[in-house]
């Protein structure tokens, strides 16, 4: 899916546009194959069936509001929430977490903005000191970086070993029989070329100031007392370690039933953080480094989306107080882990709550959070099918042409093979929901049989998906329980004795 701006979201007119639904139409009557069924460029107008639950969606996006979808699995809920990330603007800050010289246990929270980050970095480029050519820099120092021949002064590329106006050694290693040969050794590489010159120089109070001449390729780097005072103090500055980066992905899955995956944590360090004292080497990791943000951060200024809402259970709880706080500590949740002890306080969790609950479950969603979802937000009831009319029908083909493109690797479908499949869909809405003369919208089962048409008809080399391999499909994409039946007429005959080996000893699970 593209990313989309807030002025992209289709209004609820444009999502009926009578247009764009006329073109759908037309394009139904008249396709061929697939490939000519047009596929609206919005995230959200892909979604077939739902218009209740886009609109609220489009809402959701445009004012931040949580949203509790409630419905059969495979009707769009996952899509639908993944679409309302596209339509939020980018985030605008980062999360980072700083050493606490007082106290390495309690590291500290730090928000900064992109400008801020911005400004950081030019601070970084104009402490890289000012590059000039080696005519600039003082004979002696061209000389030990490699540019200057030693017998007759002219310069050339630092690369070169020999001279080319007269031939000279460049690097003539006298100083190898120096006696300060040992002094200069860190200094020289392997041709004898210093990286870096060290010397001073008069400034204009007379005074001695250092300055520092580098190699980078063919130029040279100069570096003034001032500027390596202050490359000094910012090696100095507390080290810090990002933990929700400005670049990321707003849109956040939280599978649910981990703690730890949704709050947070601080990782174990076997050295218990050990520090160094008195020059000696620290031992351990120190805490700052061992924090770990959870979904509920991660998802700031973004989507977090909880599938199977109610499976969270207790931890439904905390879920609740951070969206009431939008900031939620970070501790570490193993009680006999040396991060036990360490505590983040106030790591922003702004994010807009989109959960997810198949009918059965949401007694199971706790009171408050959901009171919390509909004080600042919409529960809404996912349809599992639509009527059987000739523009629910064309949206199933562009349901169609949607899935061949998002597969990118099977081909696309004959007329008459979609017309199979609007015939399954059918079938289903009235053996699955009991509705008639409906279209069923449970779609993750039907892009199944797309995809599975589209495989068995590549390894037949055709150039679009023809009847004979929906129907194969459509036979293989049965579950066991309908197979059973089939076979057997019930599921209770199915159930007496060794089904397994009934039938010539075929395997139950041999599908035909
Ligand atoms: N309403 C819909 N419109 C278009 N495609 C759908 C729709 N519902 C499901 N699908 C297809 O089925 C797949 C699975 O749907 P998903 O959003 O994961 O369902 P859910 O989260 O409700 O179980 C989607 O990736 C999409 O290909
Ligand atoms: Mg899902």
């Amino acid at each position: 899916m593209q990313n989309s701006s807030i002025s992209d979201l289709p209004t609820s007119s444009t999502h009926k546009h009578p247009s764009k639904t006329n073109s759908l139409i037309e394009s139904f009557r008249s396709f061929s194959s697939t490939d000519q069924i047009p596929i609206p460029k919005n995230a959200l107008e892909q979604i077939i069936g739902q218009d209740e639950a886009v609109k609220i969606a489009t809402i959701a996006a445009k004012q931040k509001r949580n949203m509790l979808m409630v419905g059969p699995p495979g009707t769009g809920k996952s899509l639908l929430a993944q679409s309302i990330s596209l339509y939020l603007s980018k985030p605008s800050v980062e999360v980072n977490v700083l050493h606490n010289p007082e106290n390495t246990e309690r590291p500290i929270v730090e928000i900064r903005t992109a400008e801020e980050i911005e400004a950081e970095k030019k601070l970084f480029k104009q402490m890289e000191g000012k590059l000039v050519e080696p005519t600039n820099v003082p004979g002696f120092v061209a000389e030990r970086l490699g540019f200057r021949c030693r017998r007759c002064s002219k310069l050339s590329s630092a690369r070169l070993s020999s001279c080319p106006s007269c031939g000279a050694e460049k690097f003539v290693r006298e100083d190898s029989r120096s006696p300060f040969n040992d002094l200069l050794g860190p200094y020289l590489d392997e041709r004898g070329r210093q990286d870096r010159v060290h010397t001073t120089k008069l400034n204009d109070n007379g005074m001695e100031e250092v300055v520092v001449y580098e190699r980078q390729d063919e130029f040279v780097r100069v570096l003034d007392q001032k500027l390596l005072e202050k490359l000094e103090e910012m090696k100095k500055k507390t080290p810090r370690k990002t933990i929700v980066p400005l670049v990321r992905n707003n849109f956040v899955i939280a599978s649910g039933a981990s703690e730890t995956e949704l709050l947070g944590d601080v990782k174990h360090d076997p050295y218990g953080g050990h520090q160094g004292q008195n020059s000696l080497p620290s031992l351990g990791t120190p805490p700052y480094l061992r924090v770990v943000p959870g979904a509920i951060h991660e998802a700031h200024e973004g989507v977090l989306f909880i599938d199977e809402i109610s499976s969270l259970e207790y931890i439904q709880r905390y879920l609740l107080t951070a969206m009431q706080e939008k900031n939620y500590p970070i501790v570490g949740r193993n009680p006999h882990s040396s991060g036990a002890s360490v505590k983040v306080e106030s790591v922003p969790c702004d994010f807009i709550l989109i959960a997810a609950s198949n009918i059965n479950d949401v007694s199971k969603i706790l009171p408050p959070l959901r009171s919390r979802i509909l004080g600042n937000g919409y529960e809404v009831l996912l349809e599992n099918s639509m009527p059987d009319t000739e523009i629910n029908r064309a949206k199933l083909a562009q349901f169609v042409a949607q899935e061949v493109r998002k597969d990118g690797k099977i081909p696309h479908l004959t007329k008459k093979s979609v017309d199979l499949l609007i015939d399954e869909s059918r079938r289903r809405a009235k053996d699955v929901d009991n509705v008639s003369n409906a279209l069923t919208l449970r779609l993750r089962e039907l892009s199944g049989i797309v995809r599975l048409a589209g495989d068995i008809s590549k390894s037949l080399d055709e150039q679009f998906v023809q009847p004979d391999s929906v129907e194969l499909a459509i036979k293989r994409g049965k579950n066991i329980e309908e197979q059973l039946n089939e076979r057997y007429g019930s599921l209770w005959k199915a159930s007496q004795g060794d089904v397994g080996r009934t039938e010539k000893g075929r395997n139950l699970m041999e599908i035909h």
